[in-house]
């Protein structure tokens, strides 16, 4: 039995599923490179996040970076979850989505001064700052508008999440957040009257596999804020960002309910309402991206497969080196195995999607799932090479809808078309 990163991707009589539809039925009608996503997985796994922390009060704000498609964040709202949103772009899609701006955190190192306006306009639930300047900052732009702004600090606990180097996020040296002992500055300067100190937050990395770091960052996080708190500062909520991880290859991953055991028993006693700001945890291994084979060649040893999906589509491998399981749409149980290198047509030696993969061998035409596309794929993805941005597919049980169409090729010319005179 081959590995499947995904119950909502399954083989039924050698032909690969998304819930109740044939993959393959999918990429005749929409052609490739698609994505296409569970709505089922989507669903579940929120319920399952949310039920690990039915013990202590809690919001979900869903890390909206992580798959922006509308109606995706729009299945999420209508679960119950608010949004994470790190630019003025992934705030109007919330908005058009259908959130309130209660219901959206505006995240970011680096905020425009326009982007802090907006959301202090606007009401939302906080706004996070990543250095005293900022902080500085937002108490002006509050100032002039003559309104007061919700804020969280974001520190950094200094805790490794042993991930990949450029997805740590929480260790002393890094852009993000701040330190313990400049948020205690922060949050006692009593000179700035237009913010209003609401929370704490913190995010460490993405992609962390075991509990031990969350643990240790709870604790940390647990400590300042009961300080902060015993000096008077009314926080209301502790924010501990994202990151869990999620199954790429085999490997061990936590199960959320083993890191809720590990955490309420801290969170609990500080009577506070737990923010929780998932995105891969709830959508990647709900997607998949399909493509489909152009050409195999020899190259010394190996054989090489090049197919129309590329870094350009999923991004993750040529950056990160990253594992996604790639699994032929039919299996060829006659076929031979062969190490196969996956590549894309981008020119980059970089524009893999897998290598060195022990694969049935295919053939022109064949048709490939590359799993756990469901984050970080379309929201990184790009025009690089003047290609096109890939179509995006919900599936419902039996049911296929398109939720974003293959972009088209005269709506990546016509702005600079009309400016050749
Ligand atoms: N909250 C904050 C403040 C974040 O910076 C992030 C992710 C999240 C939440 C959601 O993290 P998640 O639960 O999805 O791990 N492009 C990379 C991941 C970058 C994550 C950036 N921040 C990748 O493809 O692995």
């Amino acid at each position: 039995m081959e590995f499947l990163p995904s119950d909502y991707f399954t083989y039924r009589d050698n032909e690969l599923y998304c819930e109740e539809v044939p993959f393959r039925e999918i990429l005749e009608q929409y052609g490739t490179p698609a994505y296409v996503y569970s709505e089922r997985y989507f669903v579940d796994r929120y319920k399952k996040f949310d039920a690990a922390f039915a013990e202590i009060p809690h919001r979900i704000f869903y890390a909206v970076k992580s798959n922006f498609n509308l109606s995706v964040i729009k299945l999420f709202a209508e679960l119950g979850a608010g949004a994470d949103v790190n630019s003025m772009g992934e705030y109007l899609r919330a908005r058009k989505a259908g959130l309130a701006p209660k219901d959206v955190l505006l995240t970011g190192v680096g905020k425009t001064d326009e982007e802090i306006r907006r959301g202090i306009e606007d009401d939302l639930a906080m706004i996070k700052v990543e250095s005293y300047e900022e902080l500085r900052a937002v108490n002006e732009i509050a100032r002039e508008l003559g309104k007061v702004a919700p804020v969280a600090v974001r520190v950094n606990p200094d805790v490794d999440p042993k991930t990949h180097p450029y997805i740590t996020t929480g260790l002393k040296e890094g852009k993000f957040g701040v330190s313990p002992e400049e948020a205690r500055r922060m949050y006692a300067d009593d000179s700035l009257e237009a913010v209003k100190f609401v929370g704490i937050d913190t995010h460490i990395g993405s992609q962390i596999s075991s509990v031990e770091p969350y643990v240790e960052t709870v604790e940390k996080m647990a400590a300042t804020f009961r300080e902060l708190r015993d000096a008077g500062v009314p926080l209301e909520h502790l924010d501990l960002g994202g990151g869990y991880g999620v199954r790429y290859e085999n490997e061990d991953v936590f199960p959320v309910e083993a890191l809720a055991e590990r955490i309420v028993p801290i969170l609990k006693p500080l009577e506070c309402e737990v923010y929780f700001e998932p995105g891969r945890y709830l959508t990647a291994n709900g997607g998949a991206l399909g493509v489909k084979v152009l050409y195999v060649k020899k190259a010394g040893a190996k054989t090489v497969a090049v197919t129309d999906g590329a870094m350009t589509e999923l991004f993750r491998p040529a950056l990160y080196g990253a594992y996604h399981h790639v699994q032929p749409i039919t299996q060829t149980p006659e076929r031979d195995f062969l190490d196969t290198d996956v590549v894309g047509p981008v020119c980059e030696t970089a524009d893999f999607i897998g290598r060195g993969r022990r694969l049935r061998e295919v053939r022109r035409g064949d048709y490939l799932a590359v799993c756990s596309a469901g984050s970080y794929g379309m929201t990184m993805s790009s025009n690089y090479n003047g290609r096109r941005r890939a179509p995006e597919i919900i599936v419902s049980g039996a049911e296929v809808r398109v939720a974003r169409s293959r972009e088209e090729y005269d709506s990546l010319l016509w702005d600079e078309a009309e400016r050749l005179g």
